[in-house]
């Protein structure tokens, strides 16, 4: 890995969570860029692992083994000017995290209290100056209960749904908007079902709902907030 063991409990944490498709990812590199503060894509982290199960044969039925996985990834996050790279034992494998197999079997691996414990300490250690913003479900609620700005971003299903695929179109892929639609219904079922860390909103979070906004009119409204938190 290529991050530090130990947390600094100094940087300030914004965290965001929300459902699938509700835009975190965007709304989060830009937030990070602006700052200039790292960011940590936590679902990368249950997307890798999903990814490292199946290339080395391992039951994903077999929590154990999975958590086993889990703790031992051996991943980097590389920035370049087309994103954050993601290597797993070395390889970029940025393209085959993305891929929908991929994100089903994240979701089931996800759903594993082991495999959530083996990740933990890894998230809290991208907690580093200046700063950090972190993207996921759990975020304000388990890895960073102390953040100094907890955000839950959420949409429509079938504003969400829409947004993805329109996004497959405009990347030439084919796509189905009544499939887009089942698909995040059954995510949004999974993840908030589960009994290991459900997609929530902590109690002291700021819930933004972007069904009608456009990306940069979320961005502003965050920005307030973190100039009155952390920069006031
Ligand atoms: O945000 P994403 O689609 O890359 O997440 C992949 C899966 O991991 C998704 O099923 C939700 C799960 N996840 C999670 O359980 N906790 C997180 N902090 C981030 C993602």
């Amino acid at each position: 890995m290529n991050m530090p063991a130990k947390p600094n409990v100094y940087a300030p944490v914004i965290t965001i969570d929300g459902p699938s498709g509700a835009g975190k990812g965007t709304i989060c590199q830009n937030l990070a860029n602006k700052l200039g503060f790292g960011l940590l894509d936590s679902g990368a982290l249950y997307r890798l692992t999903a990814l490292a199960v199946v290339q080395q044969g391992i039951d994903i039925a077999n929590q154990e083994a999975v958590a086993k996985i889990a703790l031992a990834l051996d991943i980097q996050f590389e920035t370049s000017e087309q994103g954050v790279q993601a290597l797993l034992a070395g390889k970029d494998v940025s393209r085959d995290i993305r891929l929908e197999e991929t994100g089903m079997n994240a979701s089931v691996v996800a759903a594993y209290e082991p495999v959530r414990e083996a990740l933990l300490e890894r998230q809290r250690a991208f907690q580093q100056l200046p700063g950090l913003v972190a993207d996921g479900r759990d975020m304000g609620t388990t890895v960073f209960p102390n953040a100094v700005l907890k955000v839950f971003l959420t949409a429509s299903a079938e504003e969400r749904a829409n947004r993805r695929y329109k996004q497959l179109i405009e990347r030439g892929e084919s796509a189905n908007l009544r499939a887009q639609l089942k698909d995040i219904l059954a995510r949004d079922e999974a993840d908030s079902s589960r009994a290991s860390s459900p997609l929530k909103a902590a109690e002291d979070a700021i819930v933004i709902d972007s069904t009608t906004m456009p990306i940069q009119a979320v961005l502003d409204e965050i920005m307030l907030l973190v100039k009155q938190r952390i920069t006031a």
